[in-house]
């Protein structure tokens, strides 16, 4: 018996045709549909696991410590008259304030814990070898920006006990070989910590950092892509073990510029 082919009616085709024109739209004129569609749906092993979430939840906590940031730097002062105030403001009088401060300074720790997580994962299943040792470095890169995120921060509610916390911190730099010195007059804007040190911290912590985290977000999610991820170490698919396709042999990276690529039969 012949299996009733079922046709879509008009109106609906009608609707779809509605709601896909500005996509169909914008990938005529700029092609982001399609890159947004290679971006996410990418072929990964067969036997992913949970531990492969890890940076796409540190992503998440970047992009939450983004937005709550943005929405703090609405109504923080970074003025040492008037910065302390301002927190309080935004935390007592501010609609759902304090839920937003909370989030980003709670947030902090999350973002670091799930780094240190990650980047376990990628330790535990070797997945810092050949050919993703670049990534590791960026990743390092970004784990090291990232905790003196937590550092510059950490001072801008100036009261006690952020004032204190960063005299110690910024001393410490200065105890450092031949650089430690020079740190320390970076970091405080002079010899000592006082009014143009809260500023050049919030500069510090609002632009320059996230902007060179940003950056190397973009580019570690771009050999995540161009390389693939690993499976793990007990797997006929693990980093360094073979492609798959059970001849050993390691997966062979793209050529470099300089030599010819490894394992590969170019
Ligand atoms: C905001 C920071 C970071 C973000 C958003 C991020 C994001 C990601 C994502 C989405 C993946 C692919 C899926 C996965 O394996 O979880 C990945 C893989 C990877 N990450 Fe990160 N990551 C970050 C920090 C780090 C750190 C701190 C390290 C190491 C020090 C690192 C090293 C790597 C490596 C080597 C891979 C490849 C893993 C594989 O091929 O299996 N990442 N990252």
């Amino acid at each position: 018996m012949a299996v009733p082919v079922r046709t879509k009616s008009r109106r609906r085709q009608n609707i779809e045709q509605a709601l896909l024109y500005p996509l169909d739209w914008t990938e005529e004129r700029s092609g982001l549909v399609g890159a947004v569609k290679y971006f996410l749906f990418r072929k990964v092993p067969g036997d992913i696991s949970w531990g492969h979430t890890l940076g796409s939840a540190s992503l998440t906590a970047f992009l939450v410590q983004a937005i709550t940031g943005a929405i703090l730097a609405m109504y923080y002062k970074p003025d040492p008259d008037a910065a302390y105030d301002s927190i309080v403001n935004i935390t007592n009088d501010l609609t759902l304030g304090w839920l937003v401060r909370g989030m980003h300074r709670w947030g902090a720790s999350v973002f670091i814990i799930l780094l240190f997580f990650h980047a376990a994962r990628v330790f535990i299943y070797g997945a810092y070898k050949y050919p993703r040792e670049l990534n590791w470095i960026i990743g390092a890169l970004i784990l090291i920006l990232g905790m003196f995120e937590g550092f510059t921060g950490y001072l801008l509610p100036w009261d006690q006990t952020a004032y204190w916390a960063t005299v110690v911190g910024v001393n410490l730099q200065g105890t450092g070989p031949f650089l430690g010195p020079f740190l320390v007059n970076i970091l405080n804007g002079g010899a000592h910590i006082g009014v143009d040190t809260l500023s050049r911290f919030y500069a510090i912590h609002m632009l320059l950092l996230p902007g060179a985290i940003f950056a190397l977000i973009g580019l570690h999610l771009w050999l995540v892509i161009r390389l693939g991820v690993t499976s793990q170490p007990w797997s006929p698919e693990a980093a360094g073990s073979g492609d798959g396709t059970g001849d050993g042999r390691p997966r062979a990276a793209r050529r470099g510029l300089m030599r010819r690529s490894r394992g590969g039969d170019e």
